[in-house]
Parts: structure tokens; sequence; C-alpha cells
């Protein structure tokens, strides 16, 4: 049974990217204490970006050991890694290229040969990579940590409403043939929520006035059939929400 999520509110989208910097950067070090490596499901989006700027700067001046932190991306869009709509590429400007990790820790979903092709693709290297693990304890497809933003539609990860991928129960990544808003209407790729709902924690970062009306519904509502994001539900692990206060404008005070 999943623990009801964990809700912090911050003044600012500064203050909410320090402190998530910070947040994360000591989840991922408790992982790696505790089974010498870690790994870290990115999100795509905008909203990361100074969530990632933030923790380049935390773990640097921590310390931090790259070379026992593993990235991979909950979901990506199909086009070029240089594209400006790549998920990836928002992530090597904002972080990859401000610490020294390892090249060979950095998955990157090869997007651009279509959603289905680098569905497989990706889960088989994401499978290949903890095969490899279970000798230093990791456990099949249990990430140390998901990062999630929220879309305005209910859409986490690129697992949007009505979406043939909610479905999925086996599979850890799902191509979709993504055509409608919001842009790029281009193919992805997204984690499934059999991958999602494996891992230890999960963070929504959410910040903004257009999503205020998105967060009451998702975390008070009792939408039919559930928003994507509403079916985010750790089967062990815990879910947290980071919002700064624009996202949390419609919530009930009780739950801010
Ligand atoms: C993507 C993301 C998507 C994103 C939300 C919120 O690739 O688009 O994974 O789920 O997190 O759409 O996006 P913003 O952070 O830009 O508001």
């Amino acid at each position: 049974m999943s623990s009801p999520p964990e809700i912090r509110v911050y003044p600012s989208p500064e203050d909410l990217a320090g402190s998530a910097a910070l947040r994360i950067a000591g989840f991922l070090s408790q992982a790696i204490y505790a089974r010498g490596f870690c790994t870290l499901l990115l999100s795509g989006g905008s909203t990361p970006r100074a969530v990632y700027e933030r923790l380049a700067q935390t773990a640097s001046g921590q310390g931090h050991d790259w070379s026992k932190v593993h990235l991979f991306w909950g979901d990506e869009r199909c086009v070029p890694p240089d594209h400006p709509d790549s998920n990836y590429d928002m992530a090597r400007r904002a972080l990859l290229s401000q610490v020294p990790i390892p090249d060979v820790n950095v998955y990157r979903v090869d997007a651009e040969h279509g959603p289905e092709q680098a569905a497989s693709h990706y889960e088989a290297d994401v499978r290949a990579f903890f095969s490899r693990r279970a000798v230093d304890g990791a456990e099949m497809g249990v990430f140390d940590l998901v990062l999630l933003g929220l879309g305005e539609d209910g859409h986490t990860a690129s697992l949007f409403p009505r979406s043939p991928a909610l479905l999925e129960r086996q599979r850890w990544f799902a191509g979709v043939e993504h055509d409608r808003p919001p842009p790029p209407l281009v193919g992805r790729v997204t984690a499934t929520l059999a991958l999602i709902n494996a891992a230890r924690q999960v963070i929504f970062l959410v910040v903004g006035k257009n999503k205020a009306e998105i967060v009451r519904q998702v975390l008070t509502g009792d939408s039919n059939p559930p928003l994507p994001a509403q079916l985010v539900q750790p089967d062990h692990g815990y879910t947290l929400w980071l919002l700064d206060a624009s996202a949390a404008l419609s919530l009930p005070s009780d739950q801010t």
C-alpha cells in the first residue's frame, strides 16, 4: 500500500530549486552509502532545469562522488540529442556538463529512431544495467530516485491522459505517438507506471500559477478516470511533491 504523498511548498521557484537540490543530493548520498551506487531517473520539461543547475553546484560543493551516480531519463522526445526540445540536451547543459560524471554512467534514450524502437532499445539497456549491478544489490528496475514534472492536463513523464501506455504493467518503457499539445508534437519514449511505481522515492517538481488547478485536481480530486499523475503510487516507496507557492495556490490550507 502506497504511503500518502508528502507536500512541501516554497515561496519561490528559486527556493524550491535550492531545497530540491539539497534533498536530491542527500538522497543520492544515502543510496551510495547503502549500496555503493545510486540510480536517478531524470524528468524532462523546463521546470527541472533550475534544480539540475543547483544540484550541480550543491553536489560538487559537497564533494559528491559522481562516479557512483547512474543517470537515466524518465522520458524523451523523438528528436536529436542536440535539439532544443531534447530532455537529454537540457540535462546536459544544466547538469552533465557541470559535474565529473563518467560518460558510461549516462544512459541517454536513443530516441531518434522513433518511439517504439527507441523504447525497446532503451528498456534493453536499462535491464542490462540492473542485471549487471544485481551482484551489488540492485533490485531489477528499482530506481533510488525518480524525478517527475506535471503537465496542465495531469500528464507526467510522457504518460498522457487516456494513453494506452498507462495500462502497461510489464514493460518499463513505452513508445508514445504524441500528436497533441503540449508541444513538441513528436513521438516520445516514456517510463511506464510499472517502472515509476517500483522506485524507492519519487519527487514531483511543480512551479507556476498555470499548474495550480491541475495540482489541486491531482492532490485532492477524484478524477474518473484518474489522471496519470494520480497513478504514481510507489508500491514500496515514497512520493514527495515540491511546489512553489503559485503552484500550490488552489490547495486547501490543510494540505500545505
Ligand atoms: C516532458 C516532461 C513532462 C513535463 C511536464 C511539465 O518531457 O515534457 O517529462 O512530463 O515534466 O510537461 O513540463 P514543464 O516543467 O515544462 O512545465
